[in-house]
């Protein structure tokens, strides 16, 4: 029987290969009730030799558009489990999922990998960038898969993207002759591809050094700026400086939220983002 490693690894392939898709763009889809992101009583068993394991137990989340969301937690506390079932990479055991106005758990597989290529862009660890093609195709080959834009368009707009994360300079290199930050910039292009309204990245600075995982958490703070919805597993520690909520996954429960106040809705001029915690709430005894 495969290992979760190995089955993970399948699956960020899959995922890579589907920041594309193969039909046009449909009509805008409803949004529920003002949530981009609506998951309710979301549980995820898995049955091993040991018996059933319960990776998620009951999960209850909503999230709006254009958030900055970091997901945290101790290893093995459900944090991958949880976006597997956002992005519909996984299936729940119970629960609902509903993405932009679609139930992502009534999608057969084929359309997953077609709704995930329009709705989310995904972002790994270990970049999973395509080694035998330059940087640029990287960031066109969701594109050509996915038909959104005109083939005459596509350079142009991989350009524009690898501009946007300040990687324009290395278009014509191949992704081993990059450094880290550079790739994972790379990859962030490659997720954008086709504007998703939602970015998800697993650990996306796990493999860098504390600098350069900076640019990169400011990077996805920019882009929640412009109006992405993006959500990050991360373990770095000052995560609250960059997000605007820290959902915190303990055995695979929800175990507190914690709302972080833009500069602007805080009381005091002096009071800085990072020590504007507030609402914070045991939404699980
Ligand atoms: N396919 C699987 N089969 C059995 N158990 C699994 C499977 N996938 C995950 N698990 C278990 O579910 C729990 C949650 O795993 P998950 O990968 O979501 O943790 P995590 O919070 O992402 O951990 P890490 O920070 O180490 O990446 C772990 O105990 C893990 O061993
Ligand atoms: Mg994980």
């Amino acid at each position: 029987m495969k290992n979760h490693f190995q089955n993970n690894r399948r699956t960020q392939q899959q995922a890579a290969k589907s920041n594309a898709c193969t039909e046009r763009r449909p009509e805008v889809a409803c949004r529920s009730g003002g949530n981009l992101i609506d998951m309710r009583g979301v549980t995820k068993a898995y049955e091993t030799a040991a018996g059933s394991f319960t990776a998620l137990d009951n999960i209850d989340l909503q999230i709006e558009a254009g958030k900055f969301v970091a997901i945290v937690g101790k290893s093995g506390s459900g944090k991958s489990t949880l976006l597997n079932m956002l992005t519909g990479i996984d299936r729940p055991t119970v629960g609902e999922v509903g993405i932009n106005g679609t139930a992502v758990t009534t999608l057969t597989e084929d359309q997953i990998a077609t709704w995930r290529g329009r709705n989310i862009g995904v972002v790994f660890q270990f970049f999973q960038l395509m080694p035998t093609l330059t940087v640029i195709e990287n960031v066109m080959m969701p594109m050509d898969f996915c038909n959104v834009y005109p083939p005459l368009e596509r350079r142009e707009r991989a350009l524009v993207l690898l501009e946007q994360v300040g990687v324009a300079d290395q278009a014509d290199k191949f992704p081993a002759k990059l450094s880290g930050g550079q790739q994972q910039r790379v990859a962030i292009a490659r997720a954008l591809a086709n504007d998703p309204p939602i970015l998800v990245a697993d650990e996306p600075t796990g493999n860098l050094d504390s600098r350069t995982a900076d640019d990169v958490l400011t990077l996805f703070q920019k882009l929640a700026d412009s109006g992405k919805t993006v959500i990050i597993v991360t373990h770095e520690r000052d995560v609250a400086s960059w997000v605007s909520r820290v959902v915190t996954l303990t055995d695979g429960r929800i175990v507190t939220e914690k709302q972080v106040l833009q500069i602007d809705d805080c009381y005091s001029p002096f009071q800085t983002p990072q020590s504007a915690y507030t609402n914070e709430e045991a939404v699980h005894a």
